[in-house]
């Protein structure tokens, strides 16, 4: 289980208790937090999941891979602290992440 935290491209926050396994894409599918679509269903296949990484997280995530990178330049205002959050899995050393959205996806 690990405390995350979504912000919207608004400001809203969103706490969340995401259990151990899931990803940080399912996390805010499940307790219907807006922003992240998740269109594939975590296949790495759409990039609308796309989140950026809040300062001091990004290096404690897992790396990316080929797929994924080459699937983010398909989300829209990528920047150096983009990822895919369907290829972030919840462990408990992810407790008190912070995910922004982009102002859409797509
Ligand atoms: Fe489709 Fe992440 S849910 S790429």
């Amino acid at each position: 289980m690990a405390k995350v935290t979504y912000i919207e491209h608004s400001g809203t926050e969103h706490v969340v208790d995401v259990p151990d396994g899931l990803s940080v894409m399912e996390g805010a599918l499940r307790y219907t937090v807006p922003g992240i679509d998740g269109d594939c269903g975590g296949a790495c296949a759409c990039a609308t999941c796309h989140v950026y990484v809040e300062n001091g997280w990004m290096e404690k995530l897992p790396p990316m891979n080929d797929l994924e990178r080459d699937m983010l330049d398909f989300a829209f205002d990528v920047k150096e602290n983009s990822r895919l959050s369907c290829q972030i899995k919840v462990s408990p050393a992810l407790d008190g992440l912070i995910v922004r959205t982009p102002a859409r996806q797509y």
